[in-house]
Formats: C-alpha cells, sequence, structure tokens
C-alpha cells in the first residue's frame, strides 16, 4: 500500500526531519513589537526553502502589506477528482522570556530526555515540520500524493493575527478546500493522542492609570497623595472575587451552561487534581480556583469558563524601587472567553466596570485589543472518523476528544470561509511542553508519532471522500 511506503520513506529519513525542525527553531521569529521583523522575515524564507525541498509547488511568501509578517503559501494539486486538504501551522513565535531561566539558549535548539528544547519547538515550529514530513514523504516515496493540498504557514499568530480579515479577503478563493488540519495544539498526554473540539476566545487590554505629573517623595507627600500603582492594584484586584473568579458584573450572562453529555465526555477522559497541581507547577501550598458551581473542576474552567490574567504590570521597577509614590501605572490583562460570551460586549462590560471602580479620581486611559471568540465544533463526519484512525495508527493508542483553553484566530473565520469546512485539531504539545514560557519543549516520539498519524490521514481521507 502506498501508505505504507511512505511510512517507511519517513521512517528512514526522521533525523533529517528533526533536523528541519531544528533550522526553524534556530531562527528567532518573534513577531511582538520591539523585536526585529526581519527575524520573521527570516524565518518565512526558511520555511520557504522548506516548502520547495519537500516538493510543494507554487510556493510563495505572502506579503499582504508592507510592515505585515509574511506568510508562507505552497500546494500540490496533482490529484484531479480527488478531496483538498488545507494544512495550516504558524511560524512566528512568543518571545523569550527570562533568558537566564532557560537551561539551553531558546533558540539553539537541544535535546535532553527525549524532549526537544527550544522556543518554538512546540508552538508551532514543529507544527509546520509535520505538514512539509508527511507530504515529502508521500511524495519521495510515491511520486504522489493521494490527496490535494494547500499549506499556510502564517507569520503573525502570536500577536492575535491582526491581518487575518484582509489575508482572508484576498486569498479565501485561492485557500478553497473540503476539510482543514490545524497543527497548532496539544495532545492529552505524552503519547495520548488528541483531536481538540473547541478553543476559548480572548480579549486583551492595556490599562494605564495617572494620578499625578511626576513622582513624588512618599514621606514628604504620602497620606493625602493619591498612588497610582495602589489605584491599578484596586483595579485588577476588583475583576475577580475572594476565589479567583472573574466578577465583572454581567460577564457570566453570556456563558453557555455546560450540558450533560460535555460534562459526561470531560468525565471520561482520565484526571487528577494532585496531577494536574503537578503538570500546571502549583507550589506546594497554592491552591486551584472554585468553578462557578464552587467544585473544583479545572478541565470545565479551563475550557468552558471564562478566566482572568494579568500578564505585565509596569510601575517602577525593582532596580529604580525608591521611596516614591509613583505618578502613573500600567498593566496589560487578558480574559479568556467562554463559548458565546461576544469579545465587544465583554469589552464593554470592562470599561464600564473599570471607569466605576477606578478611585480616587485617577484618569483611566484602556485600550483594548481585538478580540476572538470562541470556537467549538461537533465531531462527526468522515474527516473526524478518518483523524481518530490516523491519530490511533500514528501513535498506537486510541485518541481522545478534548477541549483547549487557548486561542487560535485564524480557525473559526477560516472554516466559515471554507463553507463550514470541518477543521480538524492536532498538535504536539503536551501538559509539560511550558510554551509561552521559559524551557518550551516537545517529546520528540510525539512529533515522529503525529508526522505519522499525518501521513495515514492523507490516504484515509482520500478514501472516506470517495466513498
Ligand atoms: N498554540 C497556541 C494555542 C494553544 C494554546 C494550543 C494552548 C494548545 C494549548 C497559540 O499559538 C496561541 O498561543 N494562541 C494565542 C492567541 C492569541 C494571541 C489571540 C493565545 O491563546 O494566547
Ligand atoms: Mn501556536
Ligand atoms: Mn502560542
Amino acid at each position: 500500500m502506498d501508505a505504507q511506503k511512505a511510512l517507511s520513506q519517513f521512517g528512514d529519513n526522521k533525523r533529517a526531519h528533526l533536523e528541519d525542525l531544528k533550522n526553524l527553531v534556530r531562527i528567532p521569529s518573534v513577531s511582538f513589537p520591539g523585536f526585529s521583523p526581519e527575524e520573521v522575515r527570516r524565518s518565512a524564507r526558511a520555511v520557504f526553502d522548506l516548502l520547495k525541498t519537500s516538493g510543494l509547488e507554487n510556493v510563495e511568501i505572502l506579503e499582504l502589506e508592507p510592515g505585515v509578517h509574511p506568510y508562507v503559501y505552497g500546494d500540490w494539486l496533482r490529484a484531479p477528482g480527488k478531496p483538498t486538504l488545507l494544512l495550516y501551522a504558524h511560524h512566528d513565535v512568543q518571545p523569550p522570556g527570562r533568558e537566564a531561566l532557560w537551561k539551553s539558549p531558546p533558540f539553539d535548539p537541544a535535546e535532553r530526555d527525549g524532549r526537544l528544547f527550544g522556543r518554538g519547538t512546540a508552538d508551532d515550529k514543529a507544527g509546520i515540520v509535520v505538514h512539509t514530513a508527511a507530504i515529502a514523504s508521500w511524495l519521495k516515496a510515491c511520486g504522489k500524493l493521494p490527496l490535494n493540498v494547500k499549506l499556510v504557514i502564517e507569520g503573525e499568530e502570536e500577536i492575535g493575527s491582526t491581518h487575518l480579515a484582509l489575508f482572508l479577503s484576498k486569498y479565501s478563493k485561492k485557500l478553497q478546500a473540503d476539510a482543514m488540519i490545524l497543527t497548532d495544539t496539544q495532545n492529552y498526554d505524552i503519547g495520548l493522542p488528541a483531536l481538540t473540539v473547541s478553543l476559548r476566545g480572548l480579549v486583551s487590554f492595556d490599562l494605564e492609570v495617572r494620578a499625578l505629573r511626576s513622582p513624588k517623595h512618599s514621606g514628604m507627600w504620602g497620606g493625602p497623595t493619591p498612588d497610582a500603582t495602589m489605584a491599578l492594584a484596586k483595579i485588577l484586584s476588583s475583576m475577580v472575587d475572594e476565589q479567583g473568579r472573574v466578577c465583572i458584573p454581567g460577564i457570566w450572562d453570556e456563558v453557555r451552561p455546560v450540558t450533560g453529555s460535555e460534562a459526561r465526555a470531560y468525565a471520561e477522559l482520565s484526571f487528577s487534581i494532585p496531577e494536574f497541581r503537578a503538570q500546571a507547577g502549583f507550589l506546594r501550598d497554592t491552591h486551584a480556583t472554585p468553578a462557578r458551581d464552587g467544585t473544583v473542576k479545572p478541565l470545565i474552567q479551563m475550557w468552558r469558563e471564562p478566566s482572568l490574567a494579568v500578564n505585565a504590570i509596569e510601575a517602577s521597577s525593582r532596580k529604580q524601587a525608591a521611596n516614591s509614590i509613583m505618578d502613573s501605572a500600567w498593566a496589560r490583562f487578558g480574559i479568556r472567553l467562554a463559548p458565546d460570551m461576544d469579545p465587544k460586549r465583554t469589552a464593554k462590560l470592562v470599561e464600564e466596570h473599570v471607569r466605576r471602580v477606578a478611585p480616587w479620581g485617577i484618569e483611566v486611559g484602556l485600550h483594548t485589543h481585538d478580540g476572538v471568540g470562541a470556537w467549538g465544533i461537533v465531531a462527526s463526519g468522515p474527516a473526524f472518523e478518518a483523524a481518530m484512525q490516523a491519530l490511533e495508527l500514528g501513535y498506537g493508542r486510541k485518541p481522545v476528544l478534548m477541549g483547549c483553553g487557548g486561542t487560535i484566530p485564524f480557525v473559526e473565520p477560516f472554516a466559515k470561509a471554507l463553507g463550514g469546512a470541518p477543521a480538524l485539531l492536532i498538535g504536539v504539545e503536551d501538559p509539560y511542553t511550558n510554551a509561552h514560557s521559559e524551557n518550551e519543549s516537545m517529546v520528540i516520539a510525539d512529533f515522529y508519532s503525529c508526522i505519522k498519524s499525518a501521513i495515514h490521514f492523507y490516504a484515509l481521507f482520500a478514501e472516506a471522500h470517495r466513498a
């Protein structure tokens, strides 16, 4: 069988595909403002080369507008009458965080204990190589693929896919497909593959409070003089209750209640609080926040309820901490959105709340970043069945369905632009990956299993589509 030939081709070239991944990881393609956009371009060129050497055709770097991080496109459309898959991953990465905490340099990929460490190893450069390795294996072994593929590798996912609407208006015709595979999510555990069926949305805010024209000596002026940092702390802390749950008035009104069948599906997943605490890295005495119903049900909280995180605070610094009252203070915070929560309505509730609770008549500047709604899909139909079977064959273990508390802005608008084509979300992250943090890594064996699954999937989906 052709899939077997492709698999054995892959078996002989695994290490070379791991090297493909390492080459991508060596490029610090951080898409955040303040980091060199030239590195993202360099990364796009490396992806371009990889797509070419993998046998893709019509490979192109897509420049949307000057100053927009480039996407990379490639296709192989020589299977007339066969279905077309849209394959997605992103080549931009998060900033490295605190370099001193990395056990090996973030952009110098290192193998330790069966894992590959480095920024972007899991999120999401492995996602790119899963596609290219599967395609190259088929083309080298068989000279063809069993179906058509179109690859889109995004360059601005980690900053919220700010130009997605423009991208869609330009390219949605070119990208028409029967189903999409996005390799940017996680497995339920090491060696335990998962298909992700829901994502939370996200809306983020920059909050700046200003109380004084300049910092003031806290001895000379302290008492009657408003402290901007304290005002910021009060506003931030007013947005969650004593237990840590979001409590901005009205915010829970739209949250779609968890249905009995959802709750049963989550209950089937093997889960223990001690294991969850270990994976999340809780310190000994810190404990989990209860869910809406007062119980501690982390899966429901992470996948189906809103949550709020303060991502960064600026108000003087450790180095310059003086006996002063700070004039202004700044924070970035994000609210993860549950299904049915509208990002615009959430932003309005936050704005009203912040203005209502801001103390001492201080000035409040609130900037809302573009929001992304939650996404979900009913896991049934031929594409899902083929995906479940492919994951089982690739990993040698029955896959599970899971939710995901994170956000991928590409999914919802794209599935829509493709006329509701099914979106299959898979990926090589695992609970120990540490994405967005220091020492990000992925399990090399799972990376290989994921590629094998992709190889199987092409054949199974082509077959299912014919039937
Ligand atoms: N790969 C993640 C999404 C994800 C998160 C998958 C958790 C599996 C588990 C993606 O790269 C990501 O980080 N998305 C951002 C989107 C945001 C910038 C709009 C996120 O969730 O913060
Ligand atoms: Mn990602
Ligand atoms: Mn990410």
